[in-house]
């Protein structure tokens, strides 16, 4: 959560700041300032709302100078007003600062500070930081903005990531992270040198990029960067080439990130299959994950630790893996797991999915899990994320940037490594058919061209909108699934209530008569997952008791399923597809749905109220 950006070279800084900020919007959008070095000293400029806000200011009241740092925010600590923007500055205007992450004893600080004699003009917790800063800094005869920052992170409780600029130091910006506050990118350009939260802020800029590890300073300057640790030994980084496209982090065509991420997904499948599947030989590989043919016979339980709608994917992943592995899967959201001392034992293996890499309550999980000594893997999209780095092994999800902050194909991808991984496992355990393992492969391999048929038919019809005109005034909706798409209905429900504001819930379609069903009128719409498989004429009868009691049904169903298009009020058609592999298309009409029903009430789809991309606070 938050977003900062930094440069130091020989253009622009406030411009190439304002655009990196751009890109890192996703991350929070209550408020966004800029300051920026120059002959003047330090020039501020910040606003509450919306980048373009403070793109406006900036036109008014324009600052110029090879020095910059700015921040978009998403506000814990005091409402969203321009005097909680960052970038915070000492009282003497000497230093600013900008921060991700938390100060959990920012009160103790504040005192100690006040004490000192500060005034503080904010409610954040960021404010105490620039003040520590400060403080140090003019404390004692020789002035050393690097002893201070250092003597400062060393006072700070909590998950942050620090940037700091400061007048006297005009060749230097100083970044610090404490713990998993977000991650800390620095990108290498031919004299000048730039500094983000998240690799697409600087991939029209640099491919060649540094991610920062926990409790490390790095020292920017024109000429590149120097790394140390916060007892002041110097670091060695990799420096990571980044293969990503820079148009993948723009709309193009596109009304918004989530549209076009939605119709991304059969390339983003083409890219997760790819490499991995032995067509001549039908063998899955995964060299990534590290986990050896004998390691994987072993494993006696696997746990699954992640949030959202990565939650729900490991859902999915409880299905396929016990089905075709025989291991079994526990699956818990990651911002439980901590906190009910969960139990280990021998050969097994915590795997946490997360699209961002950062999310604080994830990381949090994965880390019990290590501190245990238990094998830990992440299916992650975000390259050099920090769950991919501290993960013994990784799946990526290979779905390209996602911005938009209503996830979409890092789930279908995520759905399809979890796919891959337990054919893996099946492998390496001798536990499936032949006849199921080449059945699957073959199907995978088809997968990207049926995703790409079901979004082209959905584009060239114009179905979602009408649907979306037709039931997007309602105030609840109802989401049921059984079996392997029970949690695609929890998903759907949730794509439709963060981006629509609707109430939706999610249920598993056998519990609506112990309960749900009650709920049931006219005004009640119900969306059922129903592809033609094992429990279809359980969701079949499940669709007879919401038309008998007058509920209007929505069908997710194969598109020649005369039974369902006869008896629902609406199809939302998908092809057939092996039912292990049907979450991966039956998702897709509810993303849609979501997308056109947030667009027919005037919702701003790609940044709903009170969320951010990443959440890196608890
Ligand atoms: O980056 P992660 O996959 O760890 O994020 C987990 C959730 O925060 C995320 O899926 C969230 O639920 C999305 N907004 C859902 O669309």
């Amino acid at each position: 959560m938050c977003g900062i950006v930094g440069y130091i070279g020989h253009r622009d800084a406030a411009v190439i700041v304002v655009d990196g900020l751009r890109r890192l919007e996703y991350r929070g959008y209550d408020s966004a300032g800029v300051a920026v070095l120059n002959g003047h000293g330090i020039e501020v400029r910040r606003e509450a709302g919306k980048l373009a806000q403070l793109e406006s200011l900036l036109v008014q009241s324009p600052i110029g100078g090879p020095l910059g740092i700015g921040h978009t925010r998403w506000a814990t600590h005091g409402p969203p007003v321009q005097r909680n923007a960052h970038p915070h500055s000492s009282p003497d205007a000497q230093m600013v600062v900008v921060q991700n992450g938390i100060v959990e004893n920012f009160q103790p600080l504040r005192r100690l500070l006040q004490d000192r004699g500060y005034v503080f003009h904010s409610d954040t917790d960021t404010e105490v930081i620039v003040h520590l800063i400060h403080s140090h800094y003019h404390n004692g005869s020789e002035r050393d903005l690097i002893h201070a920052v250092r003597a400062a992170a060393a006072e700070l409780e909590g998950p942050s990531a620090i940037g700091v600029i400061c007048q006297d130091d005009p060749e230097r910006l100083v970044v610090v992270r404490l713990g998993n506050a977000g991650g800390v990118v620095i990108g290498h350009g031919e004299g000048e040198t730039f500094l983000a939260s998240d690799i697409p802020a600087l991939l029209p800029y640099t491919r060649r990029m540094q991610f920062l590890e926990n409790r490390q300073m790095a020292i920017l300057s024109r000429d590149g960067v120097e790394i140390f640790d916060l007892d002041g030994n110097a670091c060695d980084l990799p420096v990571t080439e980044i293969s990503w496209d820079a148009d993948a982090a723009e709309k193009g065509e596109y009304a918004h990130f989530m549209q076009k991420e939605i119709f991304e997904q059969a390339e983003s499948i083409q890219r997760t299959l790819a490499h991995r599947i032995d067509f001549d030989h039908y063998r899955v590989d995964l060299p990534e994950l590290n986990l050896s043919v004998d390691a994987a016979r072993a494993l006696r339980k696997l746990t699954i630790v992640a949030c959202g709608t990565s939650y729900y994917a490991g859902l999915v992943g409880k299905f396929l893996i016990e089905h075709l592995a025989r291991l079994p899967v526990e699956v818990d959201y990651a911002s439980e797991y901590r906190y009910r001392s969960p139990v280990f034992g021998q050969d097994e293996m915590v795997l946490a999915i997360t699209q961002s890499g950062e999310t604080v309550d994830t990381l949090a999980a994965i880390e019990e899990a290590r501190d245990f000594g238990v094998f830990t893997a992440a299916i992650v999209n975000a390259v050099g994320s920090q769950a991919a780095r501290v993960c013994d092994g990784v799946i990526y999800m290979h779905a390209g940037p996602e911005i938009g902050v209503a996830s979409t194909k890092a789930f279908t991808t995520s759905l399809v490594d979890m796919a891959l991984l337990g054919i893996y496992l099946a492998q390496a355990r001798g536990t499936m058919t032949a006849e199921t393992h080449h059945a699957l492969i073959d199907e995978l391999a088809h997968l990207p061209g049926l995703v790409a048929r079901l979004l082209a038919d959905a584009r060239q019809s114009g179905h979602y909108a009408d649907l979306a005109a037709r039931y997007g005034e309602r105030h609840n909706f109802l989401y049921l699934g059984r079996g392997i798409n029970y949690p695609v209905a929890l998903e759907g429900a949730l794509k439709l209530k963060e981006i629509s504001y609707i109430h939706a819930e999610g249920y598993p379609a056998g519990e609506m008569k112990h309960g749900p069903i009650a709920l049931i009128d006219e005004r009640m719409p119900t969306v059922v997952v129903a592809p033609r498989n094992s429990v279809y004429d359980k969701m079949v009868s499940q669709i007879e008791q919401v038309k008998a009691r007058n509920g209007a049904v929505l069908a997710v169903a194969e598109e020649d399923d005369a039974y369902i298009r006869a008896v629902a009020d609406a199809i939302l058609p998908i092809p057939p597809v092996h039912e292990l592999l049907s979450p991966v298309v039956a998702v897709i009409p509810l993303q849609l749905l979501a997308y056109e029903v947030a667009v027919h009430r005037g919702a701003d789809v790609d940044q709903p109220r009170n969320l951010a991309k990443s959440v890196t606070v608890e």
